[in-house]
């Protein structure tokens, strides 16, 4: 008797079982859709194809102010999938209304549109305010309008200035910004922060980037600068490839190892990821509260001459480099400690210094074979 209640029981419980994995299979065929600002830019692409090849359906808004309608064949080569692409502003209202509206299931977004050069936003602090806050604001007052709950917006390690203890943590102070562009990071984190108190109906996760570089192993998609690069990798790359005459290195007499600054490098491949793991941590209610901020770096420093050395090794190629003296208003040393990421989001960076730097030297030439 019992054993053929066991038999019945043991049934019941398979056909349950059967009849939820059913469920879970259904759940799984639903593709999910979110909205990517700045997806034709250089994280907003890598993060893309990342998203698509997990399953997501993607609507991208990018004004092409900083990029290349072109990128969009390079997400479609490596994906198999043409994203839906609006070339608008996030300044426009009216224009994001329109596409909220024509895409009623957008379940999230992720923030990338914004202008990001630390020199020119001291030139120009109005186009930086404006385009950096208004934008977000934009986003915040339609997301409750069409029922969109989740925000993964992209900040900087900028926010912690120079940090007195290092690896910096997500608990470490914030520091007054050194520039416009890092006081728009810090202010829209905080209206972020803000809106989020006032209301149940937003949830967000703020990524605080380290240095990205590298591009993906396809070389369909990378860095793509405009004029002179500002930074060094790209900077560093053209000189490589004999377009720059020499890079200079921005002080040797800093309080480091061998004088030169030292950041956290991280592959954009890899920071890509960590938005994939964002958004699925959002959409699955995992979240241990209603904002969370995590630190995407490698845990790694490199000094400015130690990252040369190693694309030197890397590569086989020399970079011919200079010192010259110290750029205003650089950092002296910032590395993460990236270990929340790490144990909460399940995520941690995987490449090589080295095969980043491959990925950006293969990169390099492709441009140059283009041109
Ligand atoms: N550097 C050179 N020569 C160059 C360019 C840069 O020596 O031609 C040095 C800089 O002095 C710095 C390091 O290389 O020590 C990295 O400089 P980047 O300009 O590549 O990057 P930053 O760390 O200054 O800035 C980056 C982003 C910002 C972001 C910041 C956060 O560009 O958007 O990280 O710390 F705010």
């Amino acid at each position: 008797m019992c054993d053929l209640r066991c038999e019945i029981f043991a049934n019941r419980k398979s056909q349950i079982t059967n009849h939820k994995s059913q469920i879970t299979n259904h759940k799984s065929q639903i593709t999910m859709k979110i909205l990517v600002t700045g997806g034709t830019g250089y994280i907003g692409s890598h993060t893309v194809v990342e998203l698509q090849q997990a399953g997501y359906e993607i609507v991208i808004i990018d004004n092409l102010s900083n990029s290349n309608i072109e990128v969009l064949d390079g997400i479609t080569k490596i994906t198999g999938k043409k994203p839906y692409f609006y070339q608008a502003d996030c300044l426009d209202k009216a224009a994001l209304q329109n596409i909220f509206s024509e895409h009623g299931d957008i379940r999230g977004i992720i923030h990338f549109a914004a202008s990001k050069a630390v020199g020119e936003s001291v030139q120009e602090p109005l186009l930086y305010y404006r385009n950096n806050i208004v934008s977000l604001l934009n986003l915040l007052d339609l997301m409750p309008q069409y029922g969109i709950e989740a925000l993964v917006f992209s900040s900087s390690c900028t926010v912690y200035g120079q940090p007195e203890i290092l690896p910096v943590t997500e608990s470490s102070p914030i520091q007054p910004a050194l520039s416009p562009y890092g006081n728009t990071k810090q202010i829209c984190e905080e209206i972020i922060r803000d809106t989020v108190c006032a209301t149940d109906k937003l949830k967000t996760i703020i990524l605080r980037y380290f240095n990205p570089i590298g591009a993906h192993k396809s070389v369909l998609i990378g860095e793509l600068p405009n004029g002179v690069p500002q930074n060094l990798i790209p900077y560093l790359t053209q000189t490589a490839a004999g377009i720059r005459k020499e890079l200079s290195v921005f002080g040797n007499d800093y309080d480091t190892p061998d004088g030169s600054c030292i950041r956290d490098y991280i592959s954009v491949v890899d920071l890509a990821k960590a938005h994939v793991v964002a958004v699925e941590r959002m959409l699955a209610g995992k979240q241990k509260s209603e904002i969370e901020y995590f630190n995407i770096g490698t845990g790694r420093g490199l000094s400015v001459l130690e990252l040369i050395n190693a694309f030197e090794k890397a590569t086989n190629v020399k970079v011919p480099y200079k010192i010259v003296g110290r750029r205003e208003g650089d950092i002296e040393k910032v590395w993460a400690d990236p270990s929340l990421a790490n144990t909460e989001l399940g995520w941690t960076a995987q490449e090589t210094i080295e095969d980043t730097l491959r990925s950006t030297w293969k990169w390099q030439l492709s441009l140059r074979n283009c041109n």
